[in-house]
């Protein structure tokens, strides 16, 4: 098969590597890819939003299963587009991808099908003055959502009346996020350890995958501003079995069927970004696409062929999948710590030099997966040499039998890397320890 992933980031280079890997696959390409992606696939020079250009070029080089990674182009509907031409595509359909990219939209089915979930007020434009009326009702903490995407910057969490006040007249009146914040919501700030439960799901049957942890701060200890992610682990020990199966009855299989109620179809990945609340699991956000970086953490622990699975999750044909075994897990623990650029998550300067890829790279059981990299060819050598080309630049990523090994073993594959301005943390995997 000729399989084209679509998307730049860690994300797709794990997707890449681990599609490399499949039976099925003979050819990989990847839009528009990075320095590290490059060696197992061939990038190709098209945004990932760029539908038509997508088209033009899957029909052309006969893709067998275009896999599309990142939330803006399933929410301009380039599954429905695809399906069109009659194109293979693993992903949600526009209407199903709503539950990313509008948070009203999420809220309003998790009402209907009794989702839990913080307790919310939606406030259409025009509303700003009614947000602040019920900021002041409900007091600080306060968490104010503008409704559509933006960027990963759309959820701010307050902790004054006067800061949720003045994030509503950022996003309703000042439009920081242009239409993105026609809409806001104004919730309940929940407390607990965060979780991510992603699952493959055709609608008719749903197969989770490990459980994994996010870090979304900059800074140990979860200080500092968030993050598109710093580093992750799975599992989560803090999702224990019994939380696992709470959160696929009252979150996942609810969501699932409100949406067929609702007459949608979903095939792709879900992923469901869980509060673990002294009150049981709650909701915080659903992404209609793997989570970056959780799935650098999760499919190094996959034994099974992606490329088998992501197939009968389009064909809808998961029931099936399952009765012949389903997904195989290493039971490992698996470990991803994101080097960054100096300044992320603010400024940052791209094309420094990174130093050491080779000795991490050697190591046994270490994957490094390129965020944002460039490879720049060397005249006098063979060895590409890699240059920064982002905020998140690399995720270092290591399994151990245990999470404190994959911990340490990670960690030492990080000390070999280097270069002008790297920063990360030095405490992911720490809170499952
Ligand atoms: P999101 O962009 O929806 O993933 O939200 C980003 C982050 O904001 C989440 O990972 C949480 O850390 C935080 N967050 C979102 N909603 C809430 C909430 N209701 N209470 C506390 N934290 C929240
Ligand atoms: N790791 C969070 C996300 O992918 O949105």
């Amino acid at each position: 098969m000729r399989v084209l992933v679509i998307g730049s980031g860690g994300r797709e280079h794990a997707l890449v590597w681990k599609i490399a890997q499949s039976k099925l696959a003979d050819k990989i390409f990847c839009a528009p890819g990075n320095g590290g992606i490059a060696d197992l696939a061939e990038c190709i020079d098209i945004k990932a939003e760029d539908i038509p250009a997508l088209i033009d070029f899957t029909r052309r080089e006969k893709i067998d299963l275009t896999v599309v990674g990142p939330e803006v182009a399933l929410s301009l509907g380039i599954v429905d587009e695809f399906n069109k031409y009659k194109l293979k595509i693993f992903g949600p359909n526009k209407k199903a991808a709503q539950l990313e990219s509008s948070k009203v939209f999420a809220k309003e089915l998790m009402a209907k099908y009794k989702v839990p979930t913080a307790d919310f007020k939606i406030f259409s434009a025009g509303g700003g003055d009614a947000a602040k009326k019920y900021i002041e009702k409900i007091g600080a903490p306060c968490v104010v959502k503008a409704d559509g995407l933006a960027a990963g910057k759309g959820v701010v969490v307050t902790k004054s009346v006067d800061e949720a006040k003045q994030t509503v007249t950022l996003m309703m009146q000042e439009k920081i996020f242009g239409d993105a914040g026609t809409r806001v919501i104004v919730e309940e700030c929940l407390e607990g350890q965060e979780a991510s439960i992603l699952v493959l799901t055709d609608s008719k049957e749903t197969i989770p995958l490990v459980s994994a942890q996010d870090h979304k701060r900059v800074f140990d200890h979860d200080q500092g501003p968030n993050t598109g992610g710093m580093g992750a682990y799975s599992p989560a020990p803090a999702v224990t079995e019994g939380l696992f199966s709470e959160i696929l009855d009252k979150v996942i299989y609810r969501i699932i069927d409100g949406l067929a109620k609702e007459g949608i179809d979903y095939r792709g990945v879900l992923y469901a970004g869980i509060m673990l609340t002294k009150s049981g699991p709650k909701v915080l956000e659903f992404n209609v696409r793997f989570g970056d970086p959780e799935t650098q953490a999760i499919l190094p622990r996959l034994n099974s062929d992606l490329v088998e699975v992501m197939l009968a999750t389009a064909d809808g044909k998961l029931t099936k999948f399952k009765k012949f075994g389903g997904l195989k897990w290493d039971n490992r623990a698996c470990v991803c710590v994101v080097c960054a650029s100096g300044g992320y998550p603010g400024e940052y300067e791209k094309g420094k030099e990174i130093f050491g890829l080779d000795e991490a790279e050697k190591m046994k059981d270490v994957m490094v997966f390129h965020s944002g990299t460039k490879s720049v060819p060397r005249p006098s050598s063979l060895v590409p040499r890699f240059v920064t080309n982002g905020g998140r630049v690399l995720g270092v990523t290591g399994l151990g039998n245990t999470i404190k090994e994959a911990i340490e073993k990670t960690y030492q594959a990080v000390d070999k890397i280097d270069f002008k301005g790297m920063h990360y943390r030095k405490d992911i995997g720490r809170k499952a320890l």
